[in-house]
Order: structure tokens, then C-alpha cells, then sequence
């Protein structure tokens, strides 16, 4: 089995933040999937969605695991929110849900300092309904894959991540 940890979680949970507190504090390589795929293809995930649609994007998220799998350990590995859909999410280490409700996810977006710039860059989210019903559709499957869930809305960053090493490491 990989030591990777696979960090999962709706658009604006904090992924992101998580994985580079957590790479810090526990001295260990972290790598985000959107940023992968960003780099591969030298676009913005935005200009993906609007040039070559959703389907492709999977597909490059597909990509992505595939490498995963065969090329990375000891790794933290942040994901875009829609990744726990590969089919090989398990095979890549030990899957991290970060959980909260949509009102919690919506109210640390819009109320961030570079709020304007975190929803932009993410199309998913350009339409709030729309992106509570996606949140709703996923809540459940999300669950279901996870093998670790961390409930961030009660907790500071610095006990986030010391519950994600503690409970990964009881594993
Ligand atoms: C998506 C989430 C985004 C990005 C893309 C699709 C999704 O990543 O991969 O816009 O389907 O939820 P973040 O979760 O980092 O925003």
C-alpha cells in the first residue's frame, strides 16, 4: 500500500491550504492535481473547461491517478474536487475527506481576502445554485471513498493537520 496521503474535498474546503500546512509541519513533498495537470497541458483549468469542456478535464484527471500509481509515494497529494472520481483513487495511498457544510465552504470563499480570484478560477463555482446542487450530489460518494473523514468547520489549521497525521498514522 502507497503512503501517499490523497486529500479530497468539495471546491473551497481548503485543500490547498491544508496540504501546504501540513507538507510544512511534517516535512513531506506536497503536490496538487490541478496544479499537475496545469502544468502538463500549460493552461489554466478555466481555459480547459471553456476550450475542450469538462470531459476532457476528467480525462487529464485520469491521467493524472494513472502517474499517481505508478510513479509517486511518500506524498501528500492535494485533489481537485471532481478527482475522487477516478477509478483508481484507493490505489494511490490513504484517502483523506476534508468535510463541512456548503453554507461553511461558501461563507470561506466569499469572505476571503482574494474572494474574487478564488471564485473566478474555479468555473464549477461561477454559479453558487448550481454549485450547492453539485455539493449535494457528492456529499454521499465523497463519504463513501474516504477512509479518514476530518470535520474542518470545528477545528483551527494547526489541529486540522495534527488529526490528519494522527489518524493516517494509526492506519
Ligand atoms: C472541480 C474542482 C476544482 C478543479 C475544477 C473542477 C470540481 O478544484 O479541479 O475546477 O469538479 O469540483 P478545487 O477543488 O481545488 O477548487
Amino acid at each position: 500500500m502507497k503512503k501517499n496521503i490523497i486529500l479530497i474535498g468539495f471546491m473551497g474546503i481548503g485543500k490547498g491550504t491544508t496540504a501546504r500546512a501540513y507538507a510544512e509541519k511534517y516535512k513531506c513533498f506536497n503536490i496538487d492535481t490541478d496544479d499537475l495537470i496545469e502544468s502538463k497541458t500549460n493552461k489554466k483549468v478555466k481555459s480547459i473547461f471553456e476550450d475542450e469542456g469538462e470531459k476532457y478535464f476528467r480525462s487529464l484527471e485520469q491521467e493524472c491517478a494513472n502517474w499517481i500509481e505508478s510513479s509517486v509515494d511518500n506524498s501528500l497529494i492535494s485533489c481537485g474536487g471532481g478527482f475522487f472520481n477516478v477509478n483508481n483513487l484507493n490505489k494511490l495511498g490513504t484517502v483523506v475527506l476534508l468535510d463541512a457544510s456548503y453554507e461553511w465552504i461558501y461563507n470561506r470563499l466569499s469572505t476571503a481576502e482574494n474572494a474574487k480570484s478564488k471564485l473566478k478560477k474555479r468555473p464549477l463555482f461561477a454559479e453558487p445554485k448550481k454549485a450547492k446542487k453539485l455539493y449535494k450530489e457528492r456529499e454521499k460518494a465523497y463519504k463513501k471513498i474516504a477512509d479518514i473523514i476530518i470535520d474542518v468547520e470545528r477545528l483551527e489549521m494547526k489541529e486540522i493537520i495534527k488529526e490528519i497525521h494522527k489518524k493516517v498514522n494509526k492506519k
